[in-house]
């Protein structure tokens, strides 16, 4: 069980004390919507606290290990093996907006193989964690994916790209293929979420192209402990390489494939 492990202890410690501050700020950029200057430059500023209070409390557990940050980039650690890999903020347009669906990810690797993640979103309080070959959870929660076999009941999460972002048409395509056969499709804004969403069988899969290796860590462990299956947009295993993801319950993964593919 992977809770109450030393890690789960470091790593939930860590999101909690982050989460603290991330609330209050969250709470201005609802009063900052209304300024003519908006609250971007105040949303970045939560963004670098967050990651270094993520990072702070990580070093102080394990002095050793390195770093990639979304904001902060590579830090080398003494010790080779192991590497947190953080989105302080993911869902940062949502922050931005005053919609309340972000979130904290942290996900820690060991000789490139992730072995922790952690979904954390503030304001709701869900704590999603999972450590390799310990099972996920949703707080207390044992985590299983759905059970849905029948492509038309089901709910499959996206991300839409935007302004400066490639591959708009490629997109349309895939989009158009998987809403004729499903029960809906979702644009939340929070691809870690959307991972986590599917290891707790709300979303029977998620596919999005050109994710950072930071939005996808902690949700692609939390997906497999949860017995689902995942794979980049090919059925191959370059995820964290390519960031182009497809995660679902085993039923559906590789129908959901075979709509994918090919762009
Ligand atoms: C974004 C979110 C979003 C996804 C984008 C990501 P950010 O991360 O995960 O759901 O569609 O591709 O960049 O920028 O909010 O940390
Ligand atoms: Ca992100």
């Amino acid at each position: 069980m992977a809770l109450g492990t030393a890690l789960w202890t470091v790593m939930t410690g860590a999101a909690r004390k982050a989460a603290r501050a991330m609330k209050r700020d969250f709470g201005e950029v609802e009063q900052l919507q209304v300024s003519r200057k908006g609250p971007s430059d105040f949303v970045s500023a939560a963004d670098i606290k967050a990651e270094k209070t993520l990072r702070v409390e990580l070093e102080k557990a394990r002095p050793k290990f390195g770093f990639l940050l979304e904001e902060g980039g590579e830090i080398k650690g003494a010790d080779p093996q192991h590497r947190w890999i953080i989105d302080p903020i993911d869902g940062t347009t949502n922050f931005l907006h005053g919609i309340p669906h972000f979130a904290i990810s942290i996900a820690l690797q060991m000789d490139k193989e992730i072995i922790a993640g952690l979904v954390f979103n503030p304001i709701t309080e869900e704590m999603f964690y999972a450590e390799k070959g310990k099972g996920a959870f949703l707080n207390d929660r044992r985590l299983r994916v759905s059970a849905r076999s029948d492509m038309g009941d089901a709910i499959i999460a996206t991300g839409i790209p935007f302004r400066g972002i490639p591959g708009h048409k490629p997109f349309l395509s895939r989009l158009e293929r998987v809403m004729e056969v499903t029960a809906g499709v979702r644009r939340m804004g929070t691809a870690s979420l959307d991972l986590a969403f599917v290891a707790a069988g709300r979303c029977d899969g998620f596919w999005e192209a050109g994710l950072k290796p930071w939005d996808i860590a902690a949700g692609l462990l939390l997906v497999q402990e949860a017995g689902g299956f995942i794979s980049d947009l090919s059925g191959g295993k370059t995820m964290l390489a390519s960031g182009d993801v497809l995660a679902a319950n085993s039923r559906l993964h590789r129908p959901l494939l075979s709509l994918l593919k090919d762009g």
